[in-house]
């Protein structure tokens, strides 16, 4: 993700400053087609579109801040990872990116399945009509109501994250007289190269239960003599935004290898494993995320080979992409209000948004791409920092960026593949109104997740 300073491209101040961004690119008009939705375009006026729309109609009708999603984009997305692993494999989409009720009719109508993390998604979900069986259920500290729910509703799987939780979830089984299907998450030991706080495979972390020193095996034994539950398979996930797939195969060889350890004590050969999600996207143009056909053959051929050599029957493979599914679909649209140019720096601009719709810039030093999407310009570039209208000085949306020199109050611009989350870890912070979701397909917008507003702020304050 790491990108040089590059002191080079014509700008108003002569010097540019440290800095990561690339250099400026030669036509600020164009829209790189790798980080935004597939139905954007410019038309021939100059005004960008998604799904054939104006974003300019659309900031008059929903307002800004606002995420428009490309539905078409987001359905063929599905598609394309339920074709690369094909039906020997599942597909579940980690509603933590993003979840709604017309997400998940997409995603069900699509042949997905859907990972939640909590009762809130749990609710979503069942509400929108996915099947409970084509739910797992995640979490590091599930509540009891929460597992009681699961259960009771019958999701297709829950995914143990402690010792703690199988007791739990064995008893409740039992007690609501069922037999809950389960994994157990294990931590690998492998240092996935992205931020620490979204690194989730090494071992000093809260997730799942480590290989090393036979606690997964231990948690194996102990999950093996509870009636309440039928253990279906192991569970890893490494982290997010990941580009390649040595992790993988890292976590797959241990997984196999607790799988063979399995066996040889218990005699049983346990019929799933779950890689998780965590595959990247591109944010700006340097990254080069890769499809999910390459993603599903590596993995495939991973797992088929760790078995081989283990003399293992390849278990069914399940995956859980989140961003890499609903990532690139959305564009956040923003209306500049104040534009600071600092000598020798770079030019503040500020939009009606910011760390309340986007903290991941702040949250992981998460680098996006911007532009001027309400017109053209042939103005020279400016070294940008896109902020917001919050109360402190990290408040930032896009770090560093290029936009054209002739940026006015009123301008439009927006920050592509802010699908997954940015809404769903959005916040009231200042108490901001958390911007509307508006689906766009087909020269038709529709919102989806309406924009919060003040009664909604009220409401919750009961005096
Ligand atoms: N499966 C499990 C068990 C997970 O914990 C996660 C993400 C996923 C799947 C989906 O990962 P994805 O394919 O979306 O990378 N808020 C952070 C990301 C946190 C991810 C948490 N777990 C961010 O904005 O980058």
């Amino acid at each position: 993700m790491s990108r040089s300073a590059h002191p080079a491209g014509p700008r108003h101040a002569d010097v540019l400053p440290e800095g990561h961004y690339s250099a400026p690119p030669t036509d600020l008009n164009v829209l790189d087609e790798k980080v935004w939705a597939r139905t954007v375009a410019r038309n021939d006026d100059g005004a960008v579109t998604v799904g054939g729309i104006e974003v300019t109609r659309l900031a008059e009708e929903f307002g800004t801040p606002a995420y428009f999603l490309d539905e078409a984009d987001f359905r063929a997305r599905c598609r394309a990872w339920a074709d690369a692993f094909g039906k020997d494999a599942d597909v579940f989409y980690a509603g933590k990116a993003f979840l709604s009720r017309a997400v998940v009719k997409w995603l069900y109508e699509e042949g997905l399945n859907l990972d939640v993390c909590s009762g809130g998604e749990l609710t979503t979900a069942l509400d929108a009509g996915m099947p409970a069986d084509r739910i797992a259920f995640h979490g590091n500290n599930k509540s009891e109501e929460e597992i009681e729910r699961a259960v009771s509703v019958g999701v297709g799987r829950i995914v143990l994250d402690s010792f703690q939780e199988i007791v739990r979830v064995a008893h409740t089984a039992q007690r609501l007289g069922k037999r809950q299907r389960v994994q157990i998450r294990v931590t690998v030991g492998v240092e996935a190269h992205t931020h620490e706080f979204i690194a989730t495979a090494h071992e000093d972390q809260k997730f799942g239960i480590p290989l090393a020193g036979g606690q997964a095996a231990e948690a194996v034994r102990r999950t093996l003599r509870l009636d309440g539950v039928e253990l279906i398979g192991i569970h890893s996930h490494i982290g997010s935004q990941i580009f390649d797939t040595s992790g993988f195969e890292v976590a797959a060889h241990r997984v196999v290898r607790l799988l063979a350890e399995i066996r040889d004590e218990h005699g049983i050969e346990l019929p799933e494993i779950d890689l998780g999600g965590g595959l990247g996207i591109a944010y700006t143009s340097d990254d080069d995320p890769r499809e999910p056909h390459d993603i599903a053959k590596a993995l495939n051929e991973i797992v088929t080979r760790e078995c081989e050599a283990a003399k293992l029957r390849t278990p069914r493979i399940s995956v859980e992409p989140g961003r890499a599914i609903v990532g690139p679909t959305a564009f956040t649209l923003y209306e500049v209000g104040t534009i600071k140019p600092l000598d020798g720096l770079r030019t503040y601009v500020s939009v009606d948004g910011g760390m309340s719709d986007n903290i991941r810039t702040a949250l992981y030093d998460a680098e996006y791409s911007v532009a001027l999407v309400s017109r053209t310009s042939d103005a020279a570039p400016m070294l940008a920092r896109v902020v917001g209208k919050h109360c402190e000085s990290g408040d930032i949306v896009v770090k560093d960026a290029f936009l054209p020199a002739d940026l006015a109050p009123g301008d439009l611009i927006a920050v592509p593949a802010t699908g997954a989350y940015c809404r769903s870890m959005a916040s009231n912070y200042n108490h901001a109104l958390r911007p509307p979701v508006v689906a766009v397909k087909d020269g038709e917008a529709r919102v989806i997740v309406r924009r919060e507003t003040e009664e909604d702020l009220l409401r919750l304050d009961v005096g």
